[in-house]
């Protein structure tokens, strides 16, 4: 699946970084899903006339954050990512893929969903010059199921998002092995312990 190797710097503990592109993808999505996440839950408590605008403006930033996704896929199957510090254990070396994927896949599967949501509810796509009208009428039995599928999904994504954070939180503060500095956007975040003069 992969062919070439990931551009990676070497810090002064010779734990490879993540590359440029690598930490952009991965920090401009962290927002998008923060964005998108809020605007999600937050649909019932706008007033009535508003609603539509929100959940227009809901559905536009997913819309970029799934074309995003793939726009890192095609940029990851091309770029290996660096070797995990030397100091992770058997366990982690074994779930942070598996982990990672499933990221990927519940962050393309949710927003299609969304879409077909969207679509079923006789809602149009504003893109603001120009509106995308599927001429579909709102139909309930499409449009429930599809919604709280919908929202399971981002639930999975806040979990499972949530856990792979605190994960790279513990390893920064506890084992202090490097593993956030490989993502991190500036070069300078260290494991505290290997920290050289
Ligand atoms: C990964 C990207 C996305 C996340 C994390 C996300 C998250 C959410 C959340 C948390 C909800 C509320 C669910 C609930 O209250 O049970 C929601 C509702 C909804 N989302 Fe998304 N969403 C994403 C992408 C999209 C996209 C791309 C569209 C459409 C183009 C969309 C359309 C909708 C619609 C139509 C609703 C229901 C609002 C309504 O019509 O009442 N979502 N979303
Ligand atoms: C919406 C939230 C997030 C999502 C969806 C997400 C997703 C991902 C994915 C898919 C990867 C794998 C990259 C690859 O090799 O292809 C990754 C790596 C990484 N992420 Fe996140 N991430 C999120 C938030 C965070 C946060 C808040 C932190 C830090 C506190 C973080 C720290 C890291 C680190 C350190 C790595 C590299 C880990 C390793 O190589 O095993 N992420 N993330």
């Amino acid at each position: 699946m992969t062919s070439r190797p990931m551009r990676s710097e070497t810090s002064s503990e010779a734990v490879e970084r993540y590359g440029t592109g690598a930490v952009a993808f991965h920090w401009t999505m962290f927002l998008l899903v923060v964005a998108v996440g809020i605007l999600g839950l937050l649909h019932d408590s706008w007033p009535k006339r508003t609603q539509a605008f929100w959940i227009n403006l809901h559905a536009m930033l997913g819309l970029l954050l799934w074309l995003t996704l793939i726009a890192r896929f095609w940029w990851r199957i091309r770029h290996r990512p660096p070797s995990l510090p030397s100091g992770v254990g058997d366990w982690w070396r074994r779930l942070s893929g598996p982990l990672h994927w499933a990221l990927y896949a519940l962050m393309f599967v949710t927003p299609i969903v969304g879409i077909v949501t969207f679509i079923w509810h006789g809602r149009i796509f504003d893109f603001g010059v120009l509106h995308l009208d599927f001429g579909v009428r709102s139909n309930r039995a499409v449009f429930r199921p599809t919604e709280d599928i919908h929202g399971y999904l981002a639930y999975a994504i806040f979990a499972l998002a949530g856990a792979h954070a605190a994960a790279a939180l513990w390893h920064h503060f506890f084992r202090r092995d490097g593993m956030l500095g490989r993502m991190w956007p500036m070069k300078e975040v260290r494991s505290h312990a290997g920290r050289q003069p």
